[in-house]
């Protein structure tokens, strides 16, 4: 018996006594090896998607969409940003229950396995480091989960030839940017690791087709980069969403904290910005119509029109919103105070930055539908 491994089917078992028939719903784990097999073939119409990092914020938001929709879902995630109760909730809000596996992506053993004992259609990685500053005080692991991970995952699904992925990249790509808004073919760069860290694995995935080509492999890599501008907002049942244990380095967090009386102010970095208010201005993006992006991105993957290699998009409203926009709509929306102040400038921040996410509308058939309101008030709802 291998505890750490829970299969991910449920079966009926019955039987008739004096012509009453007793049903039950029993969960086929290891202690019933034998069923699997049987069972696997149950599985054909309701693909698996294995999601790492999918207790985290975004995957966990994302877990319910793939559930709502009828796939099954297998989670592996260290927990070391997060705590499996996410997945529990996840469970409660949708009435489905997500398979989940506590280890690391970048374990070659344990991802040989998962694969060579699921039927993986698709895979979406969210798994990863994400904190722009802690990267360039700790480059070295930055770059080992982020781009290690990603290694030992592809090497599992090029082995098993599952090879649909959709990757977790970011608006950070483009830098510092030129010209607004951004389009998927603008110049890419990094201005810290954590950046440097998608780079480098946008370029790695990239040359994925190609080996394909030289193969001439019937079976190809098809690659979705989502390119997340700035997520904010929770589910609408206030049961899941984003827990930063430190002082929050982005901005929503620090106004919900900030509104709740956790802090006392919140500091507005610039006011000097050539900006509708002097404010930095971003894409904010609710958290649900980032996950039904990823959901659309499988569902693309698996469909007869799949990607043909690797393909960008922009998930983002393609609107900006300012900084004093944004505590303004928090504090408007929710009826609370959010004390602030206009310091200096942060290191390393742009001016502004939003996206045209007008590929994801063509080639997805998604954009994002929740408005300012929606986010202030799931932020706050969760809070
Ligand atoms: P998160 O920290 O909430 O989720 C990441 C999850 O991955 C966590 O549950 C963590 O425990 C897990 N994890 C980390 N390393 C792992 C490993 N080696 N093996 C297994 N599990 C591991 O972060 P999130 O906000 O949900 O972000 C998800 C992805 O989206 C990340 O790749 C991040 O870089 C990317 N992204 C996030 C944002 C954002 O603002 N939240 C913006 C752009 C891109
Ligand atoms: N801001 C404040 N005060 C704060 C925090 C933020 O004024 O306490 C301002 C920033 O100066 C910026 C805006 O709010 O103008 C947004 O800042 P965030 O830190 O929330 O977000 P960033 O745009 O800097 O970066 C985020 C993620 C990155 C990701 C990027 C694009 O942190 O990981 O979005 O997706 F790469």
């Amino acid at each position: 018996i291998k505890s750490r491994r829970i299969m991910p089917y449920k079966v009926i078992l019955s039987i008739s006594i004096n012509h009453h028939v007793y049903c039950a719903l029993v969960d086929i784990n290891d202690y019933f090896p034998a069923y699997r097999h049987i069972l696997k073939g149950f599985n054909m119409h309701s693909p698996t998607i294995l999601v790492t990092g999918g207790a985290g914020y975004i995957g966990s938001h994302t877990c319910i969409e793939l559930l709502n929709a009828g796939f099954y879902v297998l989670v592996i995630d260290n927990l070391q940003n997060s705590s499996e109760e996410s997945l529990k909730r996840v469970a409660d809000i949708t009435g489905k229950s997500v398979t989940f596996i506590k280890g690391d992506v970048r374990d070659k053993e344990l991802m040989k396995e998962i694969f060579s004992e699921n039927k993986i259609a698709a895979t979406i990685h969210f798994a990863g480091l994400k904190a722009v500053g802690e990267s360039c005080a700790m480059p070295l692991e930055y770059y080992d989960n982020n781009i290690n991970s990603t290694l030992v995952l592809c090497q599992a699904m090029e082995k098993a030839g599952s090879k649909n992925l959709v990757f977790s990249s970011s608006a950070t790509v483009y830098g510092d940017p030129e010209t607004l808004p951004l389009t998927e073919n603008m110049p890419l760069s990094a201005t810290n690791p954590y950046g440097r860290s998608k780079l480098i694995i946008e370029e790695m995935l990239r040359d994925l087709p190609e080996s394909d080509k030289l193969k001439k492999t019937d079976n190809p890599w098809s690659v979705a980069l989502l390119r997340y501008f700035n997520p904010v907002g929770a589910h609408e049942s206030g049961s899941i969403g984003e827990d930063p244990s430190d002082i929050p380095n982005n901005l929503m967090p620090f106004i919900t904290q900030t509104a709740v009386g956790r802090r006392t102010e919140l500091s507005i970095f610039g006011s000097d910005y050539d900006t509708v208010d002097g404010t930095g201005v971003r894409d904010y993006i609710h958290v649900v119509d980032l996950a039904r992006g990823h959901l659309k991105a499988v569902q693309k993957l698996l469909s007869k029109e799949s990607i043909e290699g690797v393909q960008a998009y922009n998930l983002g409203t393609g609107n900006g919103i300012s900084v004093l926009e944004m505590v303004k709509a928090f504090a408007e929306v929710n009826n609370v105070k959010v004390p602030y102040k206009l310091v200096e400038r942060r290191p390393g921040d742009v001016a502004a930055c939003y996206a045209d996410a007008t590929r994801a509308k063509m080639e997805l058939d998604w954009e994002a539908g929740m408005s300012l309101d929606d986010m202030v008030r799931d932020s706050w709802n969760w809070q």
